[in-house]
């Protein structure tokens, strides 16, 4: 049984979610779906048989932060997951390793369970960021998490990495953060979805464009 999360970043809306849900309803497959759409469309995934995450939250639980969102009332509304430190979070709204990892706290504190992305710009960076990355969730034990290695340069571009790539990177989250799920994201679709999901050390999938296609998704969610 694999873990497929998709991410529609701010794609999707009140009608193709309504078709959304009853589509992917009506198969039914092994694996577990977790699909994280924008949180105003939270509230559509009432009759999902599936489970739902948010794509961010804030490091408080309440508080004057206009505009963020408090990871206990995602939970409140139904979350059960929440990706953090996706590279759009790092690179356009210039979240930190540090900022990554109180929300990462917040989130455990609240039973939201953590997505956590990791990855690097350039291939030729990978132990090194990778390691950076990782650094603040190796000062305690962790707590419950899923880690997701998307590598930037494949994200949104139709490029994977290699086999060989995947499995270093997976293996070298696997003999830092242990025995927690550990994802590949960047570029699935319904052609790669189960060979990369056979991969050493490949617990499920983050996919982001293909889980807005409904029947490709359903190909992938069904590997
Ligand atoms: P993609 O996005 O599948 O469209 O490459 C993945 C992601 O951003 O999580």
């Amino acid at each position: 049984m694999k873990i497929i999360a998709a991410n529609w970043k701010m794609n999707g809306d009140f009608e193709f979610t309504d078709r959304f849900v009853r589509e992917i309803n009506s198969v039914a497959p092994k694996n577990v779906i977790v699909i994280c759409p924008p949180a105003i469309l939270i509230g559509k995934f009432r009759d999902f048989r599936h489970q739902i995450g948010a794509q961010n939250c804030f490091w408080k639980e309440s508080g004057a932060f206009t505009g963020e969102n408090s990871p206990r009332l995602l939970r409140e509304a139904g979350c059960r997951y929440v990706i953090l430190g996706h590279s759009e979070r790092r690179s356009i709204f210039h979240e930190t390793d540090d900022i990554i990892f109180e929300k990462y706290k917040a989130a455990a504190a609240n039973d939201l369970i953590p997505i956590i992305c990791v990855g690097e710009k350039d291939p030729k960076n990978r132990e090194e960021v990778l390691e950076r990355q990782l650094a603040p969730f190796l000062k305690e034990p962790l707590r419950k998490a899923i880690f997701a290695y998307e590598p930037v340069w494949s994200i949104g571009t139709g490029i994977t990495p290699t086999r060989d790539e995947t499995e270093f990177a997976l293996e070298f989250l696997r003999n830092r953060v242990g025995d927690v799920p550990l994802l590949y994201g960047g570029s699935v679709n319904g052609e790669n979805a189960a060979g990369i999901s056979q991969y050493k050390n490949a617990d499920g999938l983050l996919v982001g464009g293909a889980g807005l296609k409904i029947e490709e998704f359903k190909k992938i969610i069904l590997i």
